[in-house]
């Protein structure tokens, strides 16, 4: 037995395992469960005088660590040069895109006619949403009992014959004029932009809160010729230089003269290849208004402008129905 163990030791030490498969094959010749060499040894130690199997054994093991040292280091070192396992993924899956909201197109176009202004000079303010009397119509020469009060369905907060003589949400942001002329004294050029509310049948075109963005400009000397040439310039920044747009005599109480002014909304589909989309009021500051806020009328002009947001980002972005701003359907709003 002795001696079958050394020859076995002497033939481990010329043992070469140069594959996985090699080394398999060597675990299995000689430490395999049934008919493993060395394990068949085990299995004969019965044999063995008494006297003799202590050493035997202890040989026996030796010769066992010896094999499985050999088996394990040749394992150790194939799989180290054969690179990393591959990893655990199939690489030719489809990827997981995630998912990334995006700026409403309300608030993208509001920004962006904010940021033009910015550029042109005027200064941003704002005002309340819900707003008194005197501001939403008193002040910009709606007299009690107006007709031109009707233009603009109002939603009540307090009732117009109650106490406080009437609190509304806001139907434009002129009011916006008001208060910053109360605050400040000419030269005045600011912007509001912000929202505004109406109790109007709900189509197409109209909602029941929109928003705006409000111009003033309040000095000595501003014309008609200022104001023209205000609008035209944020037309063809805005649109592009080749944007058709037309000034159409209308009627403001706060203003006089008064214009809208269209945009050509080119349309194939229309007979007339498309239709003038109004985009915003203007016209001078009457001189009642600037008399509300304690400004000499002889000694300042003044334009002023009110640009429906809605309108331009439907004309900007080829939309045709005013609600689907607010209805919050992703599929609309992941088009922007
Ligand atoms: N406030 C008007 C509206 O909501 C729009 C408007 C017209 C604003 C003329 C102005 C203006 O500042 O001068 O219909």
């Amino acid at each position: 037995m002795l001696d079958r163990i050394d020859a076995l030791r002497e033939e481990l030490t010329d043992v070469t395992l140069t594959t996985l498969d090699e080394a398999e094959d060597f675990r299995i010749t000689y430490l395999g469960q049934r008919s493993g060499i060395i394990t068949n040894l085990f299995k004969k130690i019965g044999q063995v005088a008494p006297a003799d199997r202590p050493t035997v054994g202890k040989q026996l093991n030796a010769l066992k660590q010896r094999a499985e040292a050999i088996h394990q280091e040749a394992v150790d070192r194939l799989e180290q040069a054969a690179g990393p396992a591959a990893p655990d993924v199939d690489l030719t899956l489809p990827g997981r895109t995630p998912r990334v909201g995006s700026v409403h197109p309300l608030a993208q176009t509001l920004h962006d006619i904010t940021r033009l202004f910015e550029r042109f000079g005027f200064a941003v303010a704002e005002g309340p949403e819900i707003e008194d009397d005197w501001h939403n119509f008193t002040a910009l020469n709606f007299p009690p009992e107006h007709p031109a009060r009707d233009m603009q369905d109002t939603f009540f907060v307090e009732p117009p014959e109650g106490p406080r003589n009437g609190v509304v949400l806001r139907t434009h942001t002129s009011p916006v004029q008001i208060r910053v002329m109360e605050n400040t004294a000419p030269p005045v050029r600011i912007i509001a932009p912000g929202r505004v509310y109406r109790n109007e049948a709900i189509s197409y075109k109209s909602f029941c809160l929109f928003h705006q963005v409000e111009g003033l400009y309040v000095d000595e000397g501003v014309t008609l010729g200022d104001l023209k040439h205000i609008l035209r310039t944020f037309a063809e920044a805005f649109f592009g230089a080749d944007v058709q747009m037309r000034f159409r005599p209308s009627y403001f109480p706060f203003t006089e003269p008064s214009a809208e002014v269209d945009i050509w909304w080119a349309d194939p589909e229309h007979p007339d290849g498309g239709r003038w989309m109004e985009i915003l009021g203007s016209g001078m500051v009457h001189p009642n208004v600037l008399e509300a806020v304690g400004a000499d009328p002889e000694r300042y002009t003044g334009y002023a402008f009110g640009m429906g947001v809605e309108r331009i980002a439907m004309l900007r972005y080829g939309i045709d129905d005013i609600r689907t701003f607010y209805e919050n359907d992703v599929r609309f709003l992941q088009q922007f």
